[in-house]
């Protein structure tokens, strides 16, 4: 891959943080929008990366609400492995069980970079 702050493997992208001018948290470029859903790890915590059918980009922690298991991506699901709940990657809802879902952080789209302003502690 041509991005030097990140190394990629199939479905998983291990991502070097870079903390840009301000507070914003640099996630990777938007070439790794070309797989999505997928996971990426942003200062050393497991998020998951999609980007949406109306080309908005979703990034949630892929931290098991359940039980904190650990969220795969796979094809066009976020499944946790423990308990086999699965999730929406359009809007990180729950499909399994009512009333759960993935946080997520918001998440900007800077001079072909992927941009955070926090990364909350509390889904970190
Ligand atoms: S820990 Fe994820 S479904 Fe139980």
């Amino acid at each position: 891959m041509s991005d030097s702050r990140s190394r990629r493997e199939p479905n998983k992208t291990i991502i070097t943080p870079l903390t840009l001018g301000g507070s914003m948290i640099d996630v990777g470029t938007e070439e790794l929008l070309e797989e999505t859903p997928q996971i990426v790890t942003v200062e050393g915590n497991r998020y998951v990366l999609h980007e949406r059918e109306n080309g908005d980009v979703a990034l949630y922690s892929a931290i098991c609400p359940h039980q904190r298991g650990r969220i795969t991506a796979r094809e066009e699901i976020l499944l946790c492995p423990n308990h086999r709940w699965k999730f929406d990657p359009e809007t990180g809802e729950c499909l399994t069980v009512d009333d759960e879902r993935l946080p997520a952080v918001p998440v900007s789209r800077e001079d072909g970079s992927l941009v955070v302003e926090t990364l909350p502690s509390k889904i970190a």
